[in-house]
């Protein structure tokens, strides 16, 4: 039995609760002394999907000795087995943090085509800046468990390779957490579909001909503009009421596709609650799409919008 078929829907499998106390209570095999049956699984479950030899066909065009080959099979393997995606076709955009490759969902999924974000290894090291996302924030792991160890702390704090782990996996975590719960309100964002390791997995904007350009990489038609910035800025609310604020929303950050917008990247989002520097970055990421859509002709006062949203949020004596 795969992963997905101990789910009833896809919907369970994609929001599913990957807690350690949730694990435990799934059904499935366990305990050591099941080793042997265990084992007996793994080799029928290699017979069955071909995992170990499976190269996606974008990989497979890849010289074998770069790393990437290596990297985008095994980062995206494990969704092969769980039975969500048959093949990685194209590299969609690569980053100094991430790359981002279009999939070939499986049937079961219902879904033709999924984005799968990949993480970088070294990502931390262009991370700047990352306390003053990180203030006021819990620490947690990638399954959302609040961090109480003094081994995580003091590794997270020494930045050890061990810390580096364990600060990559909340991030990547946070991100995923974050999207799912934007989605779940109502919010513009790619669907998110799975998350394992370094990888996150979505809804893809765009077709098989090519992905959704970013607002950036788009000329709007002059006539949308406005309804288009209107558009982000219920977004920009949205998700205040979620007690978010997204920290490096640009033009870069909004795929625009079939007359509708979609915003993405969310590692850095912040709590508006709980991060001192909040509404500074609300108030940037507010100028940065009024400096875009300026250009199209539609002038508003950031400064003003920034603060017809925040005030009544944080209410009288805010
Ligand atoms: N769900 C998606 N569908 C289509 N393209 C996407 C999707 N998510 C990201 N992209 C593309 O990949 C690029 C990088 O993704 P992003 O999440 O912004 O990562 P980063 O900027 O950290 O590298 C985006 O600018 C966009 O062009
Ligand atoms: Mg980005």
């Amino acid at each position: 039995m795969n992963k997905f078929e101990a789910f009833e829907t896809f919907e369970e499998y994609q929001f599913q609760d990957n807690s350690r106390e949730a694990r435990r209570s799934r059904p499935g095999p366990k305990k050591k002394k099941d080793r042997r049956a265990r084992q007996t699984m793994r080799e029928i479950r290699e017979m069955d999907d071909g995992i170990e030899n499976w190269v996606p066909s974008y990989a497979k065009a890849i010289d074998p000795r770069h790393h990437e080959r290596q990297w985008v099979t095994e980062s995206i393997g494990p969704f092969y087995r769980d039975q969500i995606v048959t093949d990685v076709t194209r590299l969609v955009k690569g980053g100094k943090e991430a790359n981002v490759y279009a999939c070939i969902g499986h049937p079961a999924t219902g879904v033709d085509l999924i984005a799968a974000k990949l993480y970088r290894p070294r990502m931390l090291r262009h991370l700047k800046n990352d306390a003053i996302y990180k203030a006021g924030r819990t620490l947690r792991n990638a399954e959302g468990k609040q961090l109480k160890g003094r081994r995580e702390k003091l590794a997270m704090r020494k930045k050890t390779t061990f810390g580096k782990e364990v600060d990559i996996q909340w991030w990547i975590g946070n991100e995923y957490r974050t999207q799912t719960q934007l989605f779940e309100a109502g919010a513009n964002v790619p669907k998110p579909i799975g998350h394992q390791g370094n990888t996150i997995l979505m809804q893809y904007i765009g077709d098989a001909y090519g992905p959704a350009p970013t607002l950036s990489e788009v000329r709007l038609p002059q006539d949308e503009a406005a309804a288009l910035f209107t558009r982000v800025m219920q977004n920009v609310s949205l998700m205040l009421d979620n007690h978010l604020v997204h920290g490096d929303l640009s033009a870069y950050n909004i795929l625009y596709w079939e007359g509708d917008i979609y915003l993405i990247d969310f590692p850095q989002m912040v709590e508006a609650r709980h991060n001192p520097h909040a509404y500074e970055l609300l108030e940037r990421d507010i100028t940065r799409v009024c400096e875009y859509f300026a250009g199209l002709g539609v002038v508003r006062d950031p400064v003003a919008l920034a603060h017809d949203l925040w005030d009544p949020y944080m209410g009288p004596g805010g």
